[in-house]
């Protein structure tokens, strides 16, 4: 098979770095986006490391200029910003944006003429984040709606070019994601209802984090399937949670599904305001 080439952005972890060595193994040229090279894992030696950091224009343009013929970019670099709105600074909501939805965006334009040249394709990494509005997640959650907005868009304005867009929507999923997790830094007013619910989404966190987590293997799995495909699907769901909540938001009426969400985030809610 002719040599394929692919660019993955935030190797460092989670599911960039498998997928980078997925893809590897599989005898792809892979070119890994990390934002600081020295701290990248051993195991990247087999990729071309690539300086990128999405907040960074000159280096996404950088990258850009190097390649000239790309078979595949997986948007996959990311991270969330967590709390009620009430807390996010203005340049935190603004970083939100620029590394989830600004820098893919700026970094697909800037190769669009080498994904064409190659027919190639785009994998955007979304989330359950990106078809449901959640509590303490709003800014995460407008990313990764935008991501989506972006990525239908270009699935069809890059039809003629020859260039294929698909989206990979994971649920939760045991990969560095948590530990990266960034709280709004604005103060809260004390033993106001955004203090409460965000004590009350802080202990849920922890809940889910104290588990074993789902193994990150089913992402990574997902992407190569994709990257596998004479034509991929625009959306891929990976994990029981993101499969059952499109399951309901598809079948319940728009009220009730949204109420159901309101539901489940007020009993928690309730728990702790039941507590001393
Ligand atoms: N894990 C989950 O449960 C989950 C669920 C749904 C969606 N996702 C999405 O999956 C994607 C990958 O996340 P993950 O779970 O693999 O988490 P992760 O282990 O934290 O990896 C995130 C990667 O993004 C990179 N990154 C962060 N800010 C960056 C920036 N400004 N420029 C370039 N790279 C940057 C990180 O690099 P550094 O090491 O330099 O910080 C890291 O390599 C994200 O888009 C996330 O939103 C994750």
């Amino acid at each position: 098979m002719a040599e394929r080439t692919v660019l993955i952005t935030g190797c460092s972890s989670g599911f960039g770095l498998g997928i980078a060595l997925a893809l590897a193994a599989r005898g792809w040229t892979v070119l890994a986006g990390v934002r600081d090279p020295a701290r990248a894992p051993a195991e990247l030696a087999s990729a071309r490391l690539l300086p990128l950091d999405l907040t960074d224009a000159a280096q996404i343009d950088a990258v850009a200029a190097g390649i000239e013929r790309l078979d595949c970019l997986i948007n996959n670099a990311g991270y969330a910003l967590n709390g009620p709105l009430a807390s996010y600074s203005a340049a935190q909501m603004q970083q939100q944006m620029q590394v989830n939805v600004l820098g893919p965006a700026l970094l697909t334009q800037q190769l669009q003429p080498a994904l064409a040249a190659a027919r190639g394709r785009v994998i955007n990494v979304s989330s359950l984040a990106g078809e449901l509005g959640l509590p303490m997640n709003s800014l995460y959650c407008a990313s990764k709606f935008a991501l989506e907005g972006l990525s239908e868009s270009l699935r069809h304005e890059l039809r003629p070019h020859g260039v294929q867009v698909a989206l990979v929507e994971p649920g939760g999923f045991r990969t560095r994601f948590a530990a990266n997790m960034v709280w709004g830094e604005r103060p809260l007013a004390v033993a106001g209802p955004d203090a409460l619910q965000l004590a009350a989404y802080r202990e849920l966190q922890a809940k889910m984090l104290a588990g074993p987590g789902n193994d990150p293997a089913a992402v990574v799995d997902a992407v190569v399937r994709l990257t596998e495909l004479a034509r991929m699907p625009l959306r891929t769901r990976v994990g029981s949670d993101a499969r059952s909540a499109r399951r309901l938001k598809r079948w319940l009426p728009e009220g009730a599904f949204a109420a159901l969400i309101g539901a489940l985030f007020r009993r928690r809610l309730a728990s702790r305001r039941s507590r001393p």
